[in-house]
């Protein structure tokens, strides 16, 4: 007689980058893994999974989060950005990730994708932050790679760069 076992999974829907998205989730199904496995968005990427190293960082409703300590049927109905929305809407890159690209700020990009989720919150909520309060935030990720010159650069540019748009539209 074959073993039957109840279906636990929860139907969800989230809005994935501004579009709906549904799947399913057991209860101790992680965010992470959701996005990754069940909606294939796997530019988030997973380290430590115990809320340390910052490399799946997501937005939640807007706020920076660890998707690595958020089970998914915590999110049902509600807003996650991710890296695959970070660019602008004909594709190219946010002023943020040019700023990346130029100050050569990653190099496995492990670690990327989190530091910029957490960079374009900070620096939304922050917009005239110095170089200790971008060093304080960026201590939240470990990237094992750059030294964190390019990636402090990268803000500090990315500051500068939004101070001028904001100046020059208000001329
Ligand atoms: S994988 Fe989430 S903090 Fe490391
Ligand atoms: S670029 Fe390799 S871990 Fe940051």
């Amino acid at each position: 007689m074959p073993h039957l076992t109840k279906d636990t999974r929860h139907r969800m829907t989230i809005t994935l980058n501004g579009k709906q998205r549904s799947g399913f989730a057991e209860p101790r199904l992680l965010l992470t893994d959701f996005l990754r496995h069940e909606l294939g968005a796997t530019g988030t990427h997973v380290g430590c999974e115990h809320g340390v190293c910052g490399a799946c960082t997501i937005r939640l409703d807007g706020e920076a989060v660890r998707g690595c300590l958020t089970l998914a049927v915590q999110v049902n109905g509600r807003r996650i950005d991710t890296i695959e929305g970070l660019s602008r809407d004909d594709g190219s890159f946010s002023v943020l990730q040019a700023a990346m690209a130029r100050n050569h700020a990653l190099q496995c990009g492990f670690c990327t994708a989190g530091i910029l989720m957490s960079l374009d919150h900070f620096l939304t909520e922050n917009p005239d932050a110095d170089e200790a309060a971008v060093r304080d935030m960026l201590s939240g990720h470990l990237c094992r790679c750059t030294g964190y010159t390019g990636i402090v650069r990268a803000a500090l540019e990315t500051i500068a760069d939004k101070k001028k748009e904001r100046d020059e539209t208000h001329v």
